[in-house]
């Protein structure tokens, strides 16, 4: 199926409501500024960067409180309903802002509200919202915000559509050194579980050219990390004369010293050719994320996974043997309806034989629409919460020892920061994707350094400069 791009001249219009607004904003008494805020994974705050880089060019500058905010603008995550509390909880405690503020416009974007009835719920109890617009209208941002300022209407445009690429908007990136660049949209993959398919639209995917002229133009830019995005980036280029390996291996023959990292690898279609493509690159993370959902087959094919443990566990014994010091990461859901206690124990089971550095663990959450919606879920909530805390207990232990086998070694870390937990420390990422904090000047901040490691924590790796180069 062809890609809809948006055309130049839609793109052209949204640049005439951009300066527009402009317009508008430039006659206050101060610059105008927005607080903009994502509840999501890394696209929608890839989605957000974008949305920051279109308030940019229409005059805003940005606060990190909502009190000082001429604009307030909340980008929305479904996967599961706590996200969407939380949203409801923030929304509502804008109405006091609102009300000492009525020129404060309010805005609600994303996943969440392009499902039709949260977007009828958010509009009849909070109708101080003056916009809410789904994943499919990203770019027209401009045009809603120019008619609201116009016209003071209010604005809820949230079309059902396979979804489109538009290429070319503004980004206000919030790291000099870390980008995440999409490679495609969507999700054709309806796992029975999940709400992405419905609010993301069809699988489709960038051209190889835009994705290789970005990732070059960053590069040249400064950037060392380069993050590709996809709900499931091994269907990449599905279609077409391209795939997924084909484009990392472009990617990793452009110049300069760089990491590249993906996120996230479906296992129904993680191939032996994508293992061989890291194992044999210069650039790219030593970092597999590949969530495994569940360790009982029954449930996997409940879940509408298309593998079974069997070909999971090939996959990563494969992966291991190619790339002996690669990181493996999991997603795994307790309490998918109809799990039994004896499925979550070989669930159990699966993550002590893989020993994953570490696990993102959920309690399966209701989404209307979903197949799995439909299905018995005889298991109480707080059963399910005691098998969470099982998991928890078993990773735990996983987890503590999984990086010890780097004591001592020397590993290449890209310096990010200052350290999370002890500012005195400089914190970066190793080639394995792993968190390593050492001591050193400000001045290694967005370089290279080889870091010997002397301490192994169950989340993060300690050590000190090796030799100090000069990049
Ligand atoms: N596209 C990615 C996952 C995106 S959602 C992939 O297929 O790997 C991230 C994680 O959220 C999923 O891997 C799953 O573990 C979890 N998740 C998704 N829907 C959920 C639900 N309804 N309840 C609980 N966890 C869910
Ligand atoms: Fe959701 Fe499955 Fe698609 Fe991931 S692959 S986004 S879990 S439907
Ligand atoms: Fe991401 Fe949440 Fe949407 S996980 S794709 S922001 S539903």
């Amino acid at each position: 199926m062809p890609v809809r791009s948006v055309s130049s001249e839609e793109l052209g219009d949204q640049r005439i409501f951009t300066q527009r607004v402009r317009a508008v904003t430039h006659v206050f008494d101060h610059k105008p500024l927005a607080f903009t805020h994502s509840y999501g994974c890394q696209q929608n705050v890839s989605d957000s960067e974008k949305l920051d880089g279109m308030l940019e060019q229409m005059g805003f500058g940005f606060t990190d409180s909502p009190e000082k905010a001429d604009l307030v603008l909340y980008n929305t995550c479904a996967v599961r309903e706590n996200a969407e509390n939380r949203v409801f909880g923030n929304v509502g405690a804008l109405k006091a802002l609102k009300r000492r503020n009525p020129d404060m416009v309010i805005a609600v974007c994303g996943c969440m509200v392009q499902q039709e009835h949260i977007a009828a719920r958010m509009k009849q109890r909070f109708p101080y919202v003056d916009l809410i617009f789904g994943t499919h209208v990203l770019h027209r941002f401009p045009e809603f915000l120019y008619s609201i300022y116009e016209k003071r209407n209010r604005i809820v445009c949230i079309p059902d559509m396979d979804g489109v690429v538009a290429e070319g908007l503004p980004v206000r990136r919030e790291s000099r050194f870390r980008a995440s660049v999409p490679i495609m949209y969507g999700c054709n993959n309806f796992c029975t579980f999940c709400i992405v398919p419905k609010v993301r639209g069809r699988e489709r995917s960038r051209s190889a050219d835009e994705i290789i002229s970005e990732v070059k133009g960053l590069i040249d830019d400064g950037y060392k990390e380069i993050l590709l995005l996809g709900q499931n980036v091994n269907s990449y280029g599905k279609g077409t004369d391209t795939d997924f390996p084909k484009l990392l291996k472009q990617l990793d023959e452009l110049e300069g010293e760089f990491v590249i990292s993906f996120m996230t690898s479906h296992p129904k279609d993680c191939s032996h050719e994508l293992i061989d493509t890291i194992a044999d690159s210069v650039h790219i993370s030593h970092h597999l994320h590949l969530p495994v959902q569940s360790g009982s087959d029954r449930i996997l094919k409940a879940m509408n996974r298309h593998y079974d443990t069997v070909k999971y566990l090939e996959l990563v014994d494969y992966a291991r043997s190619r790339i002996p010091d690669i990181q493996l990461t999991t997603d795994i859901i307790v309490g998918f309806p109809g799990e039994t206690y004896d499925d979550l124990c070989m669930t159990l089971e699966l993550m002590r034989r893989v020993k994953y550095d570490s696990a993102f663990t959920f309690i399966y959450s209701r989404r209307e629409g979903t197949k799995a919606a439909e299905m018995d879920d005889p298991i109480t909530d707080e059963e399910k919460g005691k098998w969470f805390r099982e998991l928890l207990d078993i990773q735990g232990e996983i987890g503590e020892k999984a990086y010890e086998k780097y004591v001592g070694q020397t590993l290449r870390v890209l310096c990010e920061g200052r350290g999370r937990t002890d500012e005195t420390l400089l914190t970066g990422k190793s080639r394995q994707n792993i968190i390593v904090d050492f001591p050193g000047d400000e001045d290694l901040l967005g370089k290279f350094v080889d870091i010997k490691i002397t301490k192994a924590l169950p989340w993060a790796l300690v050590g000190e400069l090796a030799e100090r180069r000069k990049i």
